[in-house]
């Protein structure tokens, strides 16, 4: 491929990352993390890139969170300490999982006698041992155990399991998804739920070294969940725009856009760019607002919040231009923030790096589409 050295050379629609922006939210992260004393374990879903995994080692990161086989053989190109956050379940992902460098110390969420077993009986047969995080449903409701009954049962399986090193707890706060300043009642019903928990589990002698927690919307606050060792964000070292209607990111927080080109303006108060569903995902904001309509579209014009991506086609993304005074023609290029911008860089081969209109190289999406 030919040397690309500012936008206009890019083929569009291409992903961008403005290197500064992205570099001040991970220092910004690393320092947080820091401050409070939590571990920062990012979660690489949101990225893909052990060169990604990379910068947040060097602001501090401990090791990486991931969700698949894939990101996690890609990130043990650069880390030894990786955590599956997601139910090793079927045999061809505990294989994947089990066949990772020696090198490795894997850690695994999960909320099942059978995922346990499974993972067990896989461990010994390479001998090797796995740590074990027994996962906890506190509000989201898509997995994780129930009550306090199902986690000692767990808990205490993984503690007397050969194969299985019981460390902690995981708890994913997904459920609370409203503006930073209302999450205060949200965090303390977590915050309470979780110091009952973990003295249940004090005096069932089954007290955890490990309470993995966070997510991109509640991390600057995390450190009003009392018992928290370290955090999971993913999001964060990007942000989008649900992360910005959130208020957990200024506008000008967010590092990644889509690079598109501007097709057709024929129908009067649009403009049509050529970042359809294939190029931004089609994924509408999920959190709640109390503003009705604050949220609708599929993402907005980077630096211009009111201007949105209204409809998607696969190919077509249109641009509400009726309230503006930007009356763009064919060809101008568009920079657009996705509303959810783990789904977006994983249609990416590559993001490229970019310093205002300047391309400084790119970074692979290694683990794209795994
Ligand atoms: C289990 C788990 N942990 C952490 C994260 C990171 O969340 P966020 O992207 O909001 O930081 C996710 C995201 O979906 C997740 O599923």
């Amino acid at each position: 491929m030919a040397m690309v050295r500012c936008l206009q050379e890019l083929e569009t629609p291409a992903a961008l990352v403005d290197v500064d922006r992205m570099r001040a939210n991970l220092e910004e992260a690393g320092a947080y993390c820091r401050r409070w004393g939590i571990g920062y374990r990012p979660h690489a879903k949101s990225h893909k890139s052990s060169e990604l995994a990379l910068e947040q080692l060097k602001v501090g990161a401990m090791g990486v969170t991931v969700a698949t086989p894939l990101e996690a053989e890609v990130m043990a190109r650069v880390t030894d300490d990786i955590l599956v956050a997601y139910p090793p379940v079927g045999p061809g992902r505990l294989r994947r999982l089990l066949s990772l460098p020696e090198s490795v110390r894997l850690t695994v969420a999960l909320d099942s006698a059978e995922a346990l077993r499974a993972l067990a009986r896989e461990a010994r047969s390479r001998g090797r041992e796995v740590g074990v995080l027994v996962e906890v449903d506190v509000g989201l409701h898509r997995v994780g155990v129930q009550n306090d009954d199902e986690l000692v049962g767990l808990a205490r399986e993984a503690a007397t399991t050969p194969g299985v090193r019981y460390q902690g707890i995981m708890l994913y706060p997904g459920h609370i998804r409203t503006p930073v300043p209302e999450q205060t009642g949200g965090l303390r019903v977590l915050s309470e739920t979780l110091q009952s928990t973990l003295e249940m589990l004090a005096l069932e002698g089954l007290a955890p070294e490990v309470v993995s927690g966070g997510s991109t919307p509640t991390f600057s606050r995390s450190h009003e969940v009392a018992g928290i060792t370290e955090v999971r964000p993913g999001t964060g070292i990007f942000n989008d725009r649900t992360t910005a209607l959130l208020e957990a990111c200024t506008w000008t927080d967010c590092a990644y856009s889509v690079l598109s080109t501007v097709v057709s303006t024929a129908v009067p108060g649009r403009a049509v760019v050529d970042a359809g569903s294939k190029a931004l995902a089609k994924e509408e904001v999920r959190a709640s607002f109390a503003e009705p309509g604050i949220a609708a579209g599929f993402g907005c014009v980077l630096d211009r919040p009111e201007l949105r991506v209204t409809a998607l086609s696969e190919e077509h993304g249109i641009i509400d231009l009726r309230e503006s005074s930007w009356q763009p023609r064919p060809g101008e290029q568009v920079r657009i923030v996705p509303n959810h911008v783990c789904v977006s860089v994983n249609l990416y081969e590559r993001l490229w790096q970019v310093r205002g209109e300047e391309v400084l190289g790119w970074w692979e999406v290694e683990a794209r589409r795994g």
